[in-house]
C-alpha cells in the first residue's frame, strides 16, 4: 500500500531531544537545535529531520507539504507520566480548609481527602467517569501533552477499580492523546474494609491483579507508601505478586516521610514519584538505580510543601521526569508546562533538564520507547509553539501554549483556526 508522507516546515527551530543521556544534569548547550528545519513524516512516524530547503526536493507527488507561516519552534509532544484524572466530584472544600491552616492528613482524617473522592467516584457511572476524563485529557492535549498516564485508585474495591480502568480504556478509544493506565488499588486502606492492610492487599492480589491481565486493562501497578496509606512491610507480598504476573511497578514515594524510594529500588520499580521528603540518602540510592525519579510540582503547589529536590537528584546522577499529578485533591491545576517551568525556576534547572523531564525521560518513566524524541521511527507527536527561540517557552512560565499539536502525524490542535 502507498505510504502516506507529509513534510512540515519550515520551523525556526526543531529540538529533537536526541543525543541526551537518560541520567544526570545537562546544559542548554547539550541540546541539538536544528534551524530552518523540516520534518518528514511517513505513516505517523518521523522519517527524517533536516533543513527544510534540503527536504523539499525529496517530496514526491503524493507528499503533503504543510507550510508554516511565521516563526515556529517544534518539540516532541509532551508526556505527562503521572496523573489521576479519572475521578468524580471536587475537593474545593479541602483546598479551602488547607489554605485556612489544616494539613492534608488532618483533612483526610476528618472525612475529606482521598476518601471523599472515592465516595464520589464509586457513585459515578462509567459514562460519567469517561466524560470527566475526556474533558481533562483534551485540555492536556491542547497544552501539548500527547501521552498521558492515568491512575485508578479512587475505587478501592475490585469492581470499582475495574470500573475506573474500563472508563480509562473507553476514554482512550475516543481521544487523540494516548492514555497509559495504571492500577492504584493500593492508594489507601478503604474505610469500609473490615480487615487490615495485609488482608486488603491480599484480596486485591488475588482477585484484582489477575483480572487486569486477563481483561488487558493495564500492565502497571502502583502503591502509595506513606503513613496513613501502606507501609514498606505490608506492600512486599503485593509487589512480589504483581511482578510475578509481569506488571511494571511504580511507587508514590517519600511524599511526607521517607521509605517509599527504598521500596522502589528494592523492587526494581520503573519510577518513584513525589520524593518531596527525600534526603541525601534516598537521593543517592535513587541516583545509583535504574528508577526514574518523578517530581510532581503540582502537588507541592497544591499542598504548599517542598519541591522535590530535583537539582540534587540530577547532580547526584539521577534520571528526573516531571509530571503534573493532576488530581482533585493535592494537584487540581493540571498544567504540566506551567508546573515544570515553576519547578525549573525554584530548583535551578536548565531548559534542557526541564524539557527532558517532560519528554524522553517521562517516556522512560512509562517504559515507552519511540516517543519523547523526534528521530527516525519515533511517533510524529509534535508540540509546536509560535516563537523563534525555544528558551521563550519556559521563560513565559507556561503561559505560552503550543499553537499546533500533531499526534502520530495528524494535526489534532490548531489554535490559528480556533
Ligand atoms: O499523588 N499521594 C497520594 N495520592 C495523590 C493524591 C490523591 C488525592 O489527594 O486525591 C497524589 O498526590
Ligand atoms: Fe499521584
Amino acid at each position: 500500500m502507498l505510504k502516506e508522507t507529509k513534510l512540515i516546515g519550515p520551523f525556526s527551530q526543531v529540538l529533537p531531544m536526541t543525543g541526551l543521556s537518560l541520567k544526570g544534569g545537562m546544559a542548554d548547550s547539550d541540546l541539538q537545535v536544528i534551524e530552518e528545519a523540516g520534518i518528514f513524516i511517513e505513516d505517523g512516524r518521523v522519517l527524517a529531520i533536516g533543513l527544510f530547503a534540503d527536504m523539499l526536493p525529496k517530496a514526491t507527488d503524493t507528499t503533503e507539504i504543510l507550510r508554516l507561516d511565521g516563526k515556529h519552534v517544534c518539540l516532541p509532544g509532551f508526556i505527562d507520566s503521572h496523573t489521576h484524572i479519572c475521578f468524580a466530584g471536587s475537593r474545593a472544600r479541602d483546598y479551602a480548609m488547607r489554605n485556612a491552616g489544616k494539613t492534608y492528613l488532618e483533612i483526610a482524617k476528618t472525612g475529606g481527602g482521598i476518601w471523599d473522592t472515592v465516595t464520589q467516584t464509586r457513585k459515578a457511572t462509567r459514562a460519567e467517569l469517561v466524560k470527566g476524563i475526556l474533558k481533562r485529557a483534551n485540555r492536556h492535549l491542547r497544552n501539548g501533552v500527547t501521552t498521558l498516564e492515568v491512575k485508578s485508585g479512587y475505587g478501592l474495591s475490585v469492581p470499582d477499580e475495574i470500573k475506573m480502568l474500563y472508563a480509562i480504556k473507553e476514554a482512550n478509544e475516543q481521544l487523540a492523546v494516548d492514555l497509559i493506565p495504571t492500577c492504584l488499588a493500593a492508594h489507601m486502606l478503604p474505610r469500609d474494609y473490615t480487615g487490615d492492610a495485609a488482608a486488603y492487599l491480599s484480596e486485591i492480589s488475588e482477585n484484582l491483579l489477575p483480572k487486569l491481565k486477563v481483561e488487558a486493562l493495564t500492565n502497571r501497578v502502583v502503591a502509595f507508601i506513606e503513613e496513613g496509606a501502606f507501609t514498606r512491610q505490608s506492600i512486599g507480598p503485593y509487589f512480589t505478586k504483581a511482578k510475578a504476573l509481569g506488571f511494571d511497578i511504580t511507587v508514590h514515594a517519600d511524599q511526607f516521610s521517607t521509605g517509599g524510594s527504598e521500596v522502589a529500588v528494592a523492587f526494581g520499580a520503573i519510577s518513584a514519584d513525589h520524593l518531596e521528603a527525600s534526603t541525601e540518602k534516598e537521593i543517592s540510592l535513587l541516583a545509583k538505580s535504574t528508577v526514574i525519579a518523578t517530581a510532581l510540582p503540582g502537588a507541592s503547589l497544591g499542598l504548599r510543601c517542598n519541591f522535590t529536590p530535583a537539582r540534587k537528584i540530577l547532580d547526584a546522577g539521577g534520571a528526573l521526569a516531571i509530571a503534573s499529578d493532576h488530581n482533585p485533591g493535592s494537584a487540581p491545576m493540571g498544567d504540566l508546562l506551567t508546573q515544570a517551568a515553576i519547578l525549573g525556576a525554584f530548583e535551578k534547572l536548565t531548559n534542557a533538564e526541564v524539557l527532558s523531564g517532560i519528554t524522553f525521560r517521562a517516556a522512560a518513566a512509562l517504559g515507552l520507547k519511540e516517543r519523547g524524541r523526534l528521530a527516525p521511527g519515533f511517533l510524529a507527536d509534535l508540540c509546536i509553539f509560535h516563537t523563534n527561540d525555544y528558551r521563550e517557552i519556559l521563560y513565559h512560565q507556561g503561559n505560552l501554549k503550543p499553537c499546533i499539536v500533531y499526534k502520530e502525524g495528524i494535526k489534532v490542535v490548531d489554535k490559528h483556526k480556533d
